[in-house]
């Protein structure tokens, strides 16, 4: 591609002001609060994708927060990407762990980030490298470079669960019709280090709720002879993973696929230094599955996970008292082929079956979706591929990632497509954390490699 370089280094302040602009609109989807701010964002979405060339831009009304489409289709033999990307970004809190406001974009020296990173609440997820697409193809439209048809589509509710795109999805087959998928939503492993993300996790998330007493008892009156529910839910939980950290609900790993010694080897060539993961975040030991690496317990290997647990009395003192309810929210990260309504089925039956008598517990499913998997050798893997050698100097290293998006599995099951994830994040970026942030350099290096995208996916779709 003609000039790459030289445009986004001619823009690279306007990208980052525009950028900086989204970010200080608090789009948190969690939050009905900030209903008319998550609206905003997406109307500023809206008028940057018509800048950039985008026709036939529309705000498409939902059950929930709306989805923004755009579209070029220049030659219709020609393939068609489909950008997505979201708007909504992670409640900030705890506030008091940030170093600078959520809201109010601060540009930062780290010892990664020599050159400068954005701080604010989505500037790595999603908002600034959904924004890369957008600049990506403002340069490929001002240069009369676009090689081929493009469709973005932009949702609000991917922190959620995306349900309402779900919907769309299905209903819009024909509009979305496309010939690859591409998103910016995931990491790479070093900044000199360009990865391909080829699987990504599934999701059960559950809240469980454990009942006692009819009301909250006096804990020297009754403490003793009543089943405390907080005491209770917390050696459930407890239950949950064995000696070797195995989960032991009854056939959860029944579908879990299984890795090749050789697919482990080819895993095990990533550069990594456990030294300095367990520098970063303080820790004097990994902690997890008996007979996995650090990187196989965050990839291929499922996981349960407490997110929240509350009950009781947690104000400012004491207070002897015996909690009627105590509750907890849990996280089942999944591998390819486990059935995330299967696995949330077996957890309730599990869970329900391990209480005693005394308490009565119940389970609520709240969202999830299924994992993914990428082949390397497709085209548009090929592509991907070539567009970070062009842009890096190196061929990218496939790495599956321990995350979730949900909704790939669907666009595969619905759209006929393979997705392709592009991420240009670290994993100390600190997403869903206090004092989030993205690389400058991965910002203007995500804009750059993104053309070469189109620009081989084309050719070889020839
Ligand atoms: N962008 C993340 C997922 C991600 C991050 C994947 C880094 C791989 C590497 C996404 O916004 C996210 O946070 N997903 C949620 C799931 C969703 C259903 C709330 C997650 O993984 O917890
Ligand atoms: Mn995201
Ligand atoms: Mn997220």
């Amino acid at each position: 591609m003609k000039n790459i370089s030289i445009y986004v280094n001619q823009h690279k302040d306007r990208f980052l002001n525009e950028l900086i602009e989204l970010l200080k609109i608090p789009s948190i989807s969690a939050d009905s609060a900030y209903k008319d701010d998550v609206i905003k964002t997406a109307q500023v979405v809206k008028t940057r994708l018509e800048e950039a060339g985008c026709d036939h831009v529309e705000i498409c009304e939902t059950d929930g927060y709306p989805i923004v489409y755009g579209e070029k289709i220049i030659d219709n033999n020609l393939p068609t990407v489909l950008v997505y990307g979201h708007y909504d970004v992670q409640p900030p809190d705890p506030l008091i762990l940030w170093n600078s406001p959520p809201f109010e974009p601060v540009i930062k020296k780290t010892d990664l980030h020599p050159e400068g990173a954005i701080f604010a609440r989505g500037a790595c997820d999603d908002k600034g490298q959904m924004y890369m697409h957008v600049k990506a193809m403002e340069f490929m439209t001002k240069t009369n470079q676009l090689p081929c048809n493009v469709k973005f589509m932009i949702e609000g509710e991917e922190e959620v669960g995306s349900s309402n795109l779900a919907v769309y999805v299905k209903e819009n087959q024909k509009k979305l019709k496309n010939d690859v998928i591409l998103i910016s939503d995931t990491g790479m492993i070093a900044k000199d280090v360009p990865s391909i993300t080829t699987g990504l996790r599934g999701l059960s998330y559950v809240e469980v709720e454990v009942t006692g007493p009819n009301r909250d008892l006096h804990s020297g009156l009754y403490g003793g002879a009543v089943a405390n529910p907080i005491n209770i839910l917390t050696k459930m939980i407890a239950s949950l993973h064995n000696e070797n950290n195995h989960i032991t609900i009854p056939g959860f790993y029944d579908k879990v696929e299984n890795l090749s010694k050789e697919e482990r080897a080819e895993m095990a060539k990533a550069p990594f230094s456990l030294e300095a993961y367990k520098k970063s975040l303080d820790i004097d030991a990994v902690y997890g599955e008996a007979g996995y690496t650090t990187n196989e317990r965050n990839s291929i290997r499922p996981t349960l996970d407490v997110n929240g647990i509350w009950g009781g009395y947690t104000g400012e003192g004491a207070k002897t008292v015996i909690a009627s309810k105590a509750f907890a929210k849990i996280s089942m990260r999944l591998v390819p082929h486990q059935d995330w309504e299967e696995i949330t089925q077996l957890f309730k039956k599990h869970f329900e079956s391990i209480a005693p008598k005394g308490v009565t517990v119940n389970v609520k499913p709240h969202h999830g979706g299924q994992g993914y998997v990428t082949p390397i050798d497709s085209i548009g893997y090929q592509a991907a591929s070539k567009a970070y050698f062009d842009s890096f100097g190196k061929t990218p290293i496939p790495q599956r990632s321990g995350g979730s998006i949900p909704i790939v599995s669907l666009f595969e099951q619905e759209l006929k497509s393979k997705t392709i994830l592009m991420g240009f994040g670290l994993d100390s970026d600190a997403i869903h954390s206090p004092n989030e942030h993205f690389g400058l350099f991965n910002y203007y290096k995500g804009i750059e490699t993104i053309p070469l995208f189109y620009k081989y996916f084309t050719e070889l779709s020839k």
